[in-house]
């Protein structure tokens, strides 16, 4: 029988953030604002950002007044207040916390209200003020999604909406080449994550009510997956233990791919833990998803046997370890966990829930709040029970 994921009656949305790519594409910036009619814009960024020198370099190449924001690292619902509500435009430089940030500004700014009352899907009434995007990472990929992650009462919370999608993404990889080896390691992992988790997602036609934001994964977001995968893969340790200008640029169009792959299909059990583990510890995203793959994996693997083979085959891990066990699927399932467990070890993350300053007595809570995450627990593989996470969460404090 002819086997596809072609849809076959099932209508597929295919939402993508237009971007420029490559070294220098940051020179566009007074273009693209005079595009989108913007003559006083605010600019979202954070204190490390202006201490790397790149704001500088982006206020150089501005031919018109800014007013300049600072983002928190960790935004929470209640940051939006002395955020100009008239700007005609923002744009965001940084990571994923400044782009974010700027994404509920751009919708505050177009329709009122706070923050919080945009938590949850398709909450913003319509398009928002005009906001581009300059990430200066390779990791969120929040560029190229239509979601902001911000803490509301100590939990990490989602707004979702397709109007929160940047107009333009600036994705210039020479931002990314001072950044330090941790920062690279963290951000890249996030990365590696996306791309991961959007190929293995639940697949779109077996996702429940949908049309929703996330449509589980299909032909268009598994061959975004594929590539951010491959290039992410292949470019995160050399960027992170050399900095290499070619590595940094794979990593950068990477992470970009592997964010506009994951708006598509969306992502699963290790993000959803991952939230979680970061809304108790404050704790960056990339550790807490290096401390979650492991587990999260693990739980996903009785669905994900041939395709967990699949990925390590395409990683050449059994080339490397020199066994042909490509013909033993369950052998190479193995492989994919034993693979993702090097790669972060090899660019110095935690690996459990201990290591990031959680013990076991706060098992229910994790349990609970992770609960909470429904848009990722949706789209993972797997169907996530109590029990089930409950046994999970005890195997990650090992
Ligand atoms: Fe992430």
């Amino acid at each position: 029988m002819h086997r596809s994921d072609v849809p076959d009656g099932t209508a597929l949305d295919a939402h993508m953030v237009r971007f420029r790519f490559g070294d220098g594409v940051l020179a566009d910036l007074p273009d693209v604002l005079d595009e989108f009619g913007v003559e006083r814009p605010v600019v979202i960024t954070d204190e490390g950002i202006e201490a790397a020198g790149i704001l500088d370099r982006v206020l150089d190449e501005l031919d018109r007044p800014v007013e300049i924001h600072y983002a928190t690292t960790e935004p929470s619902t209640a940051d939006f207040e002395d955020i100009p509500a008239d700007a005609d435009g923002f744009f965001a430089v940084g990571g994923g916390s400044c782009i974010d940030t700027a994404k509920l500004a751009a919708a505050l700014a177009a329709h009122g209200g706070s923050a919080r009352e945009y938590l949850g899907v398709d909450r913003v009434p319509g398009p928002i003020t005009p906001l581009l995007a300059v990430p200066t990472t390779s990791g969120t990929g929040s560029q190229a999604t239509q979601t902001a992650v911000l803490t509301h009462e100590g939990v990490k919370r989602g707004a979702s909406d397709e109007s929160l999608r940047p107009d333009i993404a600036l994705v210039d990889p020479t931002l990314t080449f001072d950044l330090p080896p941790e920062q690279t390691a963290r951000s890249g992992f996030d990365a590696f994550v996306h791309a991961l988790e959007s190929l293995l997602a639940r697949d779109y036609r077996t996702v429940p009510e949908r049309p929703i934001t996330y449509q589980g994964a299909n032909p268009i977001s598994r061959s975004l997956a594929k590539r951010a995968l491959a290039l992410v893969h292949g470019s995160l340790e050399a960027a992170v233990a050399s900095g290499d200008p070619a590595a940094r640029r794979e990593l950068s169009l990477g992470s970009h791919l592997a964010g506009a792959a994951f708006s598509l299909s969306g992502l699963g059990a290790v993000h959803a833990l991952a939230s979680t583990l970061g809304g108790l510890t404050d704790r960056p995203h990339g550790a807490c998803l290096a401390a979650s793959v492991g587990v999260g994996l693990a739980y996903n693997r009785p669905d994900r046997e041939a395709e967990y083979a699949e990925i390590a085959r395409s990683f050449g891990v059994n080339e490397q370890d020199g066994r042909d066990n490509g013909s033993d699927p369950a052998t190479s399932a193995e492989d994919l966990l034993a693979e993702c467990d090097r790669l972060r070890s090899a660019i110095g993350l935690p690996g459990s829930f201990t290591a990031v300053g959680l013990d076991r007595s706060g098992t229910d809570e994790i349990v609970a709040n992770t609960l909470l995450q429904e848009r990722r627990l949706a789209t993972n593989p797997r169907t996530v029970s109590e029990a089930d996470l409950r046994e999970t969460v005890l195997a990650a404090f090992e």
